[in-house]
């Protein structure tokens, strides 16, 4: 074979590198162009972005407020009961008619308030919980606020008396709006499953503050405990 031939195939399989390296190269060089865009899905479709404009309303805004003394369906919160923890302008005192008071309740109470409150609270509401514990170490071994921001101990639960005293309504209240350095949990925890964690924190309370008249007629207190 002719020296040519091999010179000439070797450059063109040389060349055969060039797609490649052309493709690598423009995958990594930033271009404004909008890409070449095949197979076109939903992606572009006719509609209103939030806060653009649309020329149909007087006002041109395309985010349209809800209409005067209308509400929108599933938002009719008229119970202050439920949902407030409101009964005759006084925290109640009961579970809501919607909230019976079962094991269950308890239980799922049990196991929302050691996801959501337990972290701080700790599991048995005494405010020890982990992510307390290293705050309070983190700030101790500064001598000061951390990255800025100091922090305020979690609540005793059970036996801090000005929450030991509060009515499930007022904690139900807590839980859903927060309290001075206590974030709300409203928006994350749905009305019924803050219910069950006010009735277990209750549970809690109730459990760690047993009075010798609790213990059953007939049975002393050494075999009680
Ligand atoms: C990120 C930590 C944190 C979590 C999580 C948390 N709390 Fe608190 N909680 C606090 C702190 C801090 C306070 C004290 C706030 C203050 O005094 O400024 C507090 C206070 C309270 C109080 C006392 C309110 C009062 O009247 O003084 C109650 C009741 C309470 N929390 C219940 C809960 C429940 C129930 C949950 C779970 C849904 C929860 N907390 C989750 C940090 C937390």
């Amino acid at each position: 074979m002719p020296r040519l031939f091999i010179y000439v195939g070797l450059i063109l399989l040389l060349c055969l590198l060039i797609p490649p390296a052309v493709i690598a190269r423009v995958r990594v060089t930033p271009n404004s162009n909008l890409p070449v865009h095949f197979i076109q899905d939903m992606d572009f479709q006719s509609k209103f972005k939030a806060q653009s404009v649309n020329p149909l309303f007087a006002d041109r805004r395309a985010v349209r407020p809800p209409v005067d003394s209308t509400v929108a369906r599933g938002e009719t919160y008229v119970d202050a009961y439920f949902y407030d923890g409101v009964v005759g302008g006084q925290w109640a005192t009961t579970l809501p008619p919607q909230i019976p008071l079962t094991m269950a309740t308890l239980q799922r109470g049990q196991q929302r308030f050691n996801i959501y409150c337990s972290v701080c609270h700790g599991e048995t509401g005494a405010g020890d919980g982990s992510v307390n514990q290293k705050a309070m170490e983190l700030v101790a071994n500064t001598n000061g606020p951390v990255n800025g921001t100091v922090w305020v101990q979690a609540k005793n639960l059970v036996h801090d008396e000005t929450v030991s005293v509060q009515p499930v309504g007022q904690l139900f209240n807590t839980i859903t709006n927060g309290i001075r350095n206590m974030a709300g949990y409203g928006s994350q925890i749905p009305v019924a499953d803050r219910w069950a964690i006010a009735a277990y924190v209750k549970s809690l309370q109730r459990s760690q503050n047993a009075h010798p008249s609790d213990v059953p007629a007939g049975v002393t207190l050494a075999e009680a405990k």
